[in-house]
């Protein structure tokens, strides 16, 4: 299999593809592609914002893409991530990371942040549908606003070539978690659903 991890960019520079795109903001041509959520709700008063759900269709992303869609008002990232990023990530004593907690609302509290934990492989499974759970584990969707004080890390940077902070120095690693830096917590994992084999909800 052809290792996608590693790209080089136009100033020859060698780093994961990381593409990221924002919910509502019309991509530009060259490779990127368009992936537009639906939100189900306008201005809502909070009890409604908080049973809204956004469908992200994924089969358009391949392996090693990433885009950033909007979920109850905030960005998250959703990322099919390679399987030399799962493999770095499931390496990981999770004994070791500044946070143990999965942060994770579709196990039970408290389970431990390992990859499993932490990808798609834990969302909920409509009925009659099958999901490939090699696929499901390449899917990792969390919040976007790091857990110290709210700002968008950037993708494919810091000592992760995962998500990095930089208004305080967070550096987060390829399943969302923290690993260096003044967040406290791991990205939050969202409700997820798989509603077809290749779409999930949140919420
Ligand atoms: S807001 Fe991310 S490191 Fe401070």
């Amino acid at each position: 299999m052809t290792d996608e991890t590693q790209t080089h960019d136009g100033d020859g520079e060698t780093r994961r593809d990381f593409i990221f795109i924002a919910a509502g903001v019309t991509a530009a041509a060259g490779g990127v592609f368009t992936l537009w959520p639906f939100i189900d709700q306008m201005n809502p008063a909070a009890d409604t914002l908080a049973q809204s759900t956004t469908e992200v269709p994924l089969d358009s992303l391949d392996e090693g893409m990433g885009i950033t869609v909007m979920f109850r008002s905030r960005p998250h990232f959703v990322r099919r991530r390679t399987a030399a990023e799962v493999t770095e990530a499931t390496d990981v004593d999770v004994a070791r990371l500044p946070d143990n907690d999965a942060r994770n609302v579709n196990i039970e509290d408290g389970a431990p942040a390992t990859d499993e934990n932490r990808s798609a492989v834990t969302a909920t499974v409509a009925d009659g549908v099958e999901v490939d759970p090699a696929y499901a584990r390449s899917i990792l969707v969390t919040g976007a606003n790091c857990t110290h004080l709210g700002c968008v890390p950037t993708g494919g940077e810091g000592d992760y070539d995962a998500w990095f902070c930089p208004c305080h120095g967070s550096h987060y690693d390829t399943a969302g978690r923290i690993r260096r830096g003044p967040a406290p917590e791991n990205l939050p994992i969202p409700p997820m659903t798989f509603s077809s084999p290749t779409t999930l909800v949140l919420g």
